[in-house]
């Protein structure tokens, strides 16, 4: 007889108080998390509901108004649950969305949940599994790019490996979007900087901050160019660095 695990946790919860709840949740890997909540996938970008749907909306209007038509070809890098994807999905024309991430399990939930939540199922986005950033595996080369909220989590010569990859995927004149922490101070500062409330960024581990001059060097000699975007609504501070591919 098949177990509804869902229905056996979700009846047990009534008894347990919030408090050891929280504690269980912290304490439990997060690949367990999908026991009791169905939309697990979510969690993994940090945020409430509201962070969500701000977030993923704000990434739209930023490249809309940095001139993202309907009729371009976009590609989502660390896609993720598809926060963002959505409404790009929804904007663009069928098949111009790509999204990557290394992460399989929660690109394939995004397809199966969010997908249809939003009406989007019949575009055609074009989703692919892989975290080493081969984006030729798509079979498109795309106008724009986003990265929002993955350089803040690599290491240096990781995000040179996607500055490589990139360059051989952008049309002439593209812009890849990149958001990350930014270090004012240079790359001599070697301490950990206050971004905001909930965030502190760190030289060499997750979550990492860049200096200009730093991210400039990463991708000399890839055929892309480096200009600084500054703020862009980001409600944690993340900085918004414009890659554009040499015409
Ligand atoms: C904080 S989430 C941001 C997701 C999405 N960009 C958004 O704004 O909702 C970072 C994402 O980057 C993905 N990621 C990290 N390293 C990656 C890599 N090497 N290749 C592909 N995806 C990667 C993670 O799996 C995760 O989904």
């Amino acid at each position: 007889m098949a177990v509804d695990r869902r229905a056996i946790i979700g009846t047990l919860k009534q008894y347990v108080p919030i408090g050891v709840k929280r504690r269980v949740r912290r304490a439990l890997p997060e690949r367990y998390r999908r026991l009791w909540d169905p939309d697990w996938h979510r969690g993994t970008v940090r945020g409430t509901k509201a962070f969500w749907d701000e977030l993923g909306k704000l990434q739209l209007d930023y490249l809309v108004e940095q001139g993202l038509q309907p009729e371009h070809y976009l590609l989502d890098v660390g896609c993720g649950p598809l926060r963002a994807g959505v409404h790009f999905i929804g904007y663009l024309e069928p098949g111009h969305y790509a999204g990557i991430d290394k992460r399989g399990d929660t690109l394939e939930r995004a397809r199966q949940v969010e997908l249809p939540r939003y009406g989007v199922e019949d575009k055609a986005p074009n989703l692919l599994v892989n975290g080493a950033f081969e984006f030729t595996k798509l079979g498109q080369t795309f106008d724009y790019a986003i990265a929002q909220s993955v350089f803040t989590h690599l290491p240096a010569n990781t995000i040179v490996r996607c500055l490589v990859e990139m360059a051989k995927v952008l049309n002439p004149g593209g812009r890849f979007y990149a958001t990350i922490y930014e270090n004012p101070q240079g790359k001599t500062y070697l301490g950990e900087i206050q971004q905001s409330e909930r965030v502190v960024s760190y030289p060499d581990c997750d979550k990492y901050h860049y200096d200009l001059d730093t991210l400039r060097c990463a991708c000399e000699g890839t055929g892309l160019t480096m200009s600084y975007g500054g703020d862009w609504g980001h409600p944690d501070n993340q900085k918004m660095v414009v890659f554009r591919r040499d015409a």
